[in-house]
Parts: structure tokens; C-alpha cells; sequence
């Protein structure tokens, strides 16, 4: 099978995770996690995002995170935000990339950023605009870019257009979003190739949500279609808000441990993951769904009965 030699997981579970968690996450538990994964190879970790307080109360504490992690030498470090506030706020707070964000369809825009797409186009073409003033790299998150909860299916072409758009107006590369866990492997590879012909692969990453069980399959296929960029969040947790029925990203440990496995070289301590991924499970205070924290490594052996 002809796959990439070598892909970039990318953790997010400290925004994507935590801001679907209703009990407050102490920002100090929230800095500790950031810390340990820092220590584990990972090249880019998203570990908040500048919204409005109000709406994802979770999230209250973005610029005391950003100042207080240890921040590793070869790690970005970047935030997530939908509009020209949060990016301020980023700026101000000194993150090393912004991560914006949008859908792609009209009703969980709405729902999600109270906007409608055309106002979010213009909004990232500011935050675009100022990022590069402050030298900062831009990343376009397009959620729902393979299925909205409100609307069903999205068209490929107005996810292909946003792509286009937003990587010549300088954005570093575009985020291709399965909010709720509706796309499949054919979908992906189908969609991925499209979007290739105009969007070189090392500006497209891919972020699953593994609602439907569809997540790994969807990461296969996204790596057959040339891809080598991923999001995943620390023991699968995840979900977004203002989408009804979401849940976990695909587990970044579960990610990790299926490309290595596969020989596709992440970079990442598998073994130090499985620890944070476990640690983080306590913090959270139930069963996380990632599957290899509970199961182990494919190679990690058992006792014989009876030795
Ligand atoms: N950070 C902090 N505060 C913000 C903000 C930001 N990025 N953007 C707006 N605000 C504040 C405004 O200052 C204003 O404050 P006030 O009530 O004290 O005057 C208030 O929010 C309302 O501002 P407005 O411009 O009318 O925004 P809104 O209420 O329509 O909210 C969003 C728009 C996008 C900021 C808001 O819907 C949001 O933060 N959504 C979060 C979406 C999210 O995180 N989803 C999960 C990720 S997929
Ligand atoms: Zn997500």
C-alpha cells in the first residue's frame, strides 16, 4: 500500500476536549496537561481558543494558559478563534499560530459563531490580514466540511472554494472538519483528492470525530489520498457545543500507536501519550473512549494462565 512515510498528529483535545466539558477544568490541570504533552514530540498542539466567555465558559481562562505553559523549543503552539476579538486576544496573548474557524454550512455557523458564512469569510480575510502583519501563520478550520447536523449533506464544491480561497489569501492551510462524525472513507478520499488539485497536501490537515465509528477508516483514507496532517484529541475526547449528537475526535494515543504501527513515523512517545492520556482520565473523572489506553500496545504481552 502506498502511504506517507511520515505524518504530523496534531493534539487538540485541550480545546476540542475540554470545551465540552461541563464541570470547570482548573487551569492549572489544564497547563499540566499542555506541559506533558509538550515533552512528547508532537511539532503543534492547539491548547485553547479565544471565544466568547459566555458561550463556552470553559474556555474563561485562554490567556493565563498560553502565559503560564513551558513552552518546548520546535513546538507551535496555537489557538483557536472565530473572530477579530479572539484573534486579538491571541496576538496579545502570544500564541504561535491562530486556528479560525468556521462552517462551511449556513445553519451551524449560525449556531456555532452566530454568523452567516459570508461574514465569517470576511472575518477571516481580516484575521488573515492581521496575522500577517504580526507574523503569525493562519490556519482555516472549515467545520462540517462532510456533513452538518442541521442541513445533511454539504457541497464539496462550496468546501473546495473556502479551501481555495483562503490558502491564496496567504492562510497556511486549511483545517477539512468532520464536526459530528458524518464523513466515510470514500468521502474523504474523494473529497481530499479534489481539494489536492488545487491545495498541496502539506496545507490540508484532517480532524475526525469518531461519533459514528468511522474515524481510523476516515484517517486511512485520508493518508491514501496523500494526506500526512491530522488533529486528534488526548483520549478521545471532544465535541462541539452548538452541534446536537457531537462527540469524541478520534484518540490521538489510538492515532498515534495505528501509524506507527502502520510504520508511518509520528515523532511521538507512544508510551509517555498512553501515560498523559491516563492521567488525563483521572482529571476527567470517568472512562475516556480511546481504546489502546485501556487495551495496551498491540506488542505488550500477557502472562500465560497458569504461569
Ligand atoms: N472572545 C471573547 N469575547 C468575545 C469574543 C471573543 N472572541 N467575541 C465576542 N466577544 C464578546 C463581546 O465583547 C461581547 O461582550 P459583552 O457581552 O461583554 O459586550 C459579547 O461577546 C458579544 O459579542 P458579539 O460580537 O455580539 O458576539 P456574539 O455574541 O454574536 O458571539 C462569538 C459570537 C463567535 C464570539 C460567539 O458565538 C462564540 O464565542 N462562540 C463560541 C463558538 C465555539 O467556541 N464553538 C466551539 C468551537 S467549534
Ligand atoms: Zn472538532
Amino acid at each position: 500500500m502506498q502511504l506517507p512515510k511520515v505524518a504530523n498528529v496534531t493534539d487538540v483535545g485541550c480545546r476540542d476536549g475540554f470545551q465540552m466539558e461541563k464541570e470547570f477544568i482548573p487551569t492549572e490541570e489544564k497547563i499540566n496537561i499542555v506541559n506533558r504533552l509538550s515533552k512528547l514530540g508532537f511539532k503543534r498542539i492547539q491548547i485553547t481558543s479565544f471565544v466568547n466567555p459566555k458561550a463556552v465558559p470553559q474556555m474563561k481562562d485562554a490567556a493565563e494558559v498560553v502565559s503560564k505553559i513551558n513552552r518546548e523549543p520546535g513546538v507551535t503552539y496555537s489557538a483557536l478563534t472565530p473572530n477579530l476579538k479572539g484573534a486579538n486576544n491571541a496576538i496579545d496573548a502570544n500564541v504561535d499560530e491562530l486556528d479560525v474557524f468556521m462552517s462551511v454550512s449556513e445553519s451551524h455557523n449560525k449556531a456555532n459563531v452566530r454568523m452567516q458564512v459570508s461574514d465569517s469569510v470576511n472575518a477571516i480575510s481580516d484575521i488573515i490580514a492581521l496575522a500577517k502583519e504580526h507574523n503569525k501563520p493562519v490556519w482555516v478550520n472549515l467545520a462540517t466540511s462532510f456533513g452538518c447536523p442541521f442541513e445533511g449533506e454539504v457541497s464539496s464544491k462550496n468546501v473546495l472554494n473556502l479551501a481555495d480561497k483562503f490558502v491564496s489569501l496567504g492562510a497556511s492551510g486549511v483545517v477539512l472538519a468532520d464536526t459530528t462524525g458524518m464523513a466515510n472513507p470514500v468521502q474523504v478520499y474523494e473529497l481530499v483528492s479534489e481539494c489536492m488539485k488545487n491545495v498541496s497536501a502539506d496545507k490540508i490537515c484532517l480532524h475526525f470525530h469518531n461519533t459514528r465509528n468511522m474515524g481510523m477508516a476516515n484517517i486511512l483514507a485520508g493518508l491514501q489520498a496523500g494526506v500526512n496532517n491530522f488533529e486528534a484529541a488526548l483520549g478521545g475526547l471532544g465535541g462541539c457545543p452548538f452541534a446536537p449528537g457531537a462527540s469524541g475526535n478520534v484518540s490521538t494515543e489510538d492515532v498515534v500507536h495505528m501509524l506507527e504501527e502502520m510504520g508511518i513515523d509520528t515523532g511521538i512517545d507512544i508510551n509517555g501519550l498512553l501515560e498523559t492520556a491516563r492521567y488525563l482520565e483521572k482529571i476527567i473523572g470517568r472512562p475516556l473512549p480511546g481504546q489502546v489506553m485501556k487495551a495496551g500496545q498491540r506488542c505488550d504481552l500477557h502472562p500465560m494462565p497458569g504461569s
